[in-house]
């Protein structure tokens, strides 16, 4: 069992992106008031496209568990904040939960659809990065929609590369998607 983390990381302000112009965006790990934000970020997602790979909403409960269970893994979930705002969110967990992968973790991020296109994915991804890092791990693998263009060239741009195409194996608004996996390597390539 991994130590839980010991409350919340000391924030962050980012100054150099549109967001922060209008008003200082902050990085900090969520908190339990943050999860009514959370669910409806995560919802609007959900209902709109095929970046989740699920029809039915979450609820505040969902989340709040999902929330609890990765705090008790030790596993980050941080928002990005602006004029008290959650402008998104974004965490990682095990990729896949046997001892052998204990060295890779999955990437999740979700931006509120008022502030995409405005930086705020790429701060808060170089921040769990870093957690990521902090914690000892190696690389950080994103699932992705193959549909999903303004993610793939989100995380491309970032560093992310094409390390596989599924084909078929999700189904969502009544047909089967593809989903690309993406790898970032957050400690040197050994081979
Ligand atoms: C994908 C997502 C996380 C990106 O976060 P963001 O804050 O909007 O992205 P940023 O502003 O940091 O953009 C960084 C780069 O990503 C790319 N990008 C972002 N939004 C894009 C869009 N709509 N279309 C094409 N490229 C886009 C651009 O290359 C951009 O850099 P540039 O503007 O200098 O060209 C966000 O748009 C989002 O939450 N989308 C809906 C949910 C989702 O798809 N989540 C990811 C599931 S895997």
């Amino acid at each position: 069992m991994k130590k839980p983390l010991e409350g919340p990381a000391p924030g962050y302000i980012c100054s150099d992106f549109a967001v922060a112009k209008r008003g200082a965006m902050q990085i900090r790990d969520a908190i339990e008031a943050d999860i009514d934000e959370i669910t409806a970020i995560y919802n609007e997602v959900l209902t709109h496209s095929t970046a989740i790979y699920n029809n039915t909403p979450a609820t505040r409960e969902d989340r709040l568990a999902w929330w609890r269970a990765r705090r008790d893994q030790g596993y980050p979930v941080v928002v990005a904040t602006n004029n008290g705002r959650i402008a998104g969110f974004a965490s990682f967990g095990d990729f896949r939960p046997w001892p052998g992968y204990r060295f890779t973790v999955e990437g999740t991020i979700h931006i509120h659809a008022d502030t995409r296109g405005q930086g705020v994915g790429t701060e808060l991804l170089k921040h769990i990065i870093e957690r990521a890092r902090t914690l000892g791990k190696h690389t950080m693998i994103a699932g992705v929609d193959s549909e999903n263009a303004a993610s793939l060239r989100f995380l491309e741009r970032f560093g992310f590369e094409r390390a596989g195409h599924l084909r078929e194996v999700g189904f969502k608004f009544e047909r089967f998607l593809d989903l690309v996996f993406l790898q970032y390597w957050i400690t040197s390539r050994v081979r």
